[in-house]
């Protein structure tokens, strides 16, 4: 999508839509009034219709030839606020796309930096559909192009972009069917990342077993699609100011194993490669911003399938840091193949290691879909991430961790056992993937099962992928 900063008056602005913020506050009549006669006439309109201002409420109607624009939508800005921008940027995104409009004028007032990136990305985000198995006739176009009247700031364009592009990859990546994305062709997408700043490794099912990841093979043996490890590193050109790696659960699809899901549990577990996404979709922003940190992406790939070959109850695993684990529930995969993942990530001693996850229902029957669960030791850290969760406009809530529920992981025969009974399982989910990170590095676990994916729209989210997360870390790691 091309941004533009347009100058034009908004009667006089060629556009194919023209979207008018209009403050809670504001009378109609008033708001509309620099619209002369016709102004008048869309405020009575939208009367008619309750447009009443409500942050993110859209009405659109044809200008008949009043406005060099042929339709002209009325959007509700809330209170102002960079939040409620978005969320209004967002819903005429929607609307867009809905009748597959190419150019869009926003005329939201004069916006800050931080209010021209919340309506970018807000705009970008809403206009986002996944339609590409749809019939030609049933399909919409993405806008082309957006242009912003009224006055904004050019500097926060390109990374806004940047993480558009990023979000949009992880969405695509998590509501491609399982047949399209599993660990294979997910490693040929994180190596499509690789230019002059970075490089790509995977390793290949008989390299994991020789790299004694014995997580990632018990829950990877059941499938015929062999698992994969990623690692993307990204080097910035000059000496990196920190070094970050971030950590992704890639389960293509989550069956349960033998403890197999019931179908409504297992229809959308194609977006159990969530947290893989995210690690994708940041990178793929970072390689357009380019900031002064060195960043590790780390990936596990596996599909978790029912099948003779499958991982069994009872097995226990080594695991890549010697670790014994006594499987009791194989739906419990999750933490297997992160735990490989975060002992990895450790040996490289990076300054902060971040793993996101689609882990636990119990995180969604918690936080619900809007919130990812944050659980780390590290209370600067929480407060970073969780301002930086502020300024994307992402839900994230932080969890307790404490040390004392590791007793629910105690194992008989093994070290450690994947499940830690029902109470709290969000917790001793996030417990038992402590048990593979160094003590020495800052860490904190992001659960994200509740906002990776929508099983129906929400607040002017397409159903589907949502690229949750993405905003918040780019932002984390560059600002
Ligand atoms: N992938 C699921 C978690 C999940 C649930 C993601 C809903 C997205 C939406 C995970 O692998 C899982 O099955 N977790 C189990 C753990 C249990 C067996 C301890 C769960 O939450 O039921
Ligand atoms: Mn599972
Ligand atoms: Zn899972």
């Amino acid at each position: 999508m091309n941004i533009t900063l347009s100058s034009a008056s908004p009667p006089a602005v060629d556009v194919d839509l023209l979207a008018l913020g209009v403050a809670k506050s504001a009378d109609l009549t008033d708001a509309l009034a620099h619209l002369g006669e016709f102004g008048a006439a869309l405020a009575a309109a939208a009367g008619a219709d309750d447009f009443s201002g409500a942050t993110a409420s859209v009405v659109i109607y044809h200008s008949f030839g009043q406005l060099k624009a042929p339709r002209v939508a009325l959007v509700g800005l809330g209170d102002g606020s960079d939040d409620e921008l978005r969320r209004a940027a967002r819903a005429v995104g929607r609307a867009a796309r809905g009748k597959g409009i190419d150019h869009v004028g926003l005329s939201f007032g004069a916006l800050s930096h931080s209010q021209t990136q919340a309506v970018i990305e807000g705009f970008g985000a809403g206009n986002y559909k996944f339609d590409k198995y749809k019939a030609a006739g049933d399909r919409k176009a993405a806008a082309g192009c957006l242009s912003l009247l009224g006055g904004a700031c050019e500097s926060g364009f390109s990374s806004a972009t940047a993480i558009l592009a990023g979000q949009s990859l992880a969405r695509d990546l998590v509501n491609e069917p399982a047949a399209e994305i599993y660990p294979e062709s997910l490693a040929a997408v994180a190596s499509s990342l690789s230019d002059d700043r970075i490089t790509v490794t995977v390793w290949d099912e008989e390299k994991i077993l020789a790299e004694n990841m014995g997580g990632i093979i018990g829950v990877g043996q059941g499938s015929s699609r062999p698992p994969r490890f990623i690692h993307i590193h990204y080097r910035p050109e000059g000496t990196p100011t920190r070094s970050i790696a971030l950590v992704g659960k890639g389960v293509t699809f989550d069956s349960g194993g033998l403890s197999l899901k019931p179908s409504g549990s297992m229809m959308t577990m194609r977006c159990d490669m969530g947290g893989s996404a995210v690690v994708v979709g940041v990178l793929k922003a970072i390689a357009a911003i380019q900031p002064d940190v060195e960043i590790h992406g780390i990936i596990g790939a596996v599909e978790n399938m029912c099948a003779a070959n499958s991982y069994k109850l009872g097995d226990i695993l080594k695991m890549r840091n010697g670790k014994t684990v006594e499987v009791h529930n194989t739906d419990a995969e999750g933490r297997l193949v992160l735990a490989d993942c975060l002992s990895y990530a450790s040996e490289l001693k990076p300054d902060t290691i971040l793993d996101f996850a689609t882990l636990t229902g119990a995180v969604v029957v918690a936080l619900g879909e809007y919130y990812s669960g944050l659980f780390t030791h590290d209370d600067a850290l929480a407060g970073q991430l969780l301002t930086s969760a502020d300024d994307a406009g992402e839900g994230l809530w932080r969890m307790p961790l404490p040390i004392f529920y590791k007793e629910k992981l105690k194992a008989e025969w093994g070290d450690i056992k994947n499940v830690g009974g029902r109470a709290a399982g969000a917790t001793t989910a996030a417990l038992f993937l402590s048990a593979f990170v160094d003590d020495e590095i800052s860490w904190a676990h992001c659960d994200v099962a509740g906002p990776t994916f929508l099983d129906k729209p929400f607040r002017d989210f397409a159903a589907g992928g949502t690229g949750a997360m993405v905003s918040t870390i780019t932002r984390w790691l560059t600002d």
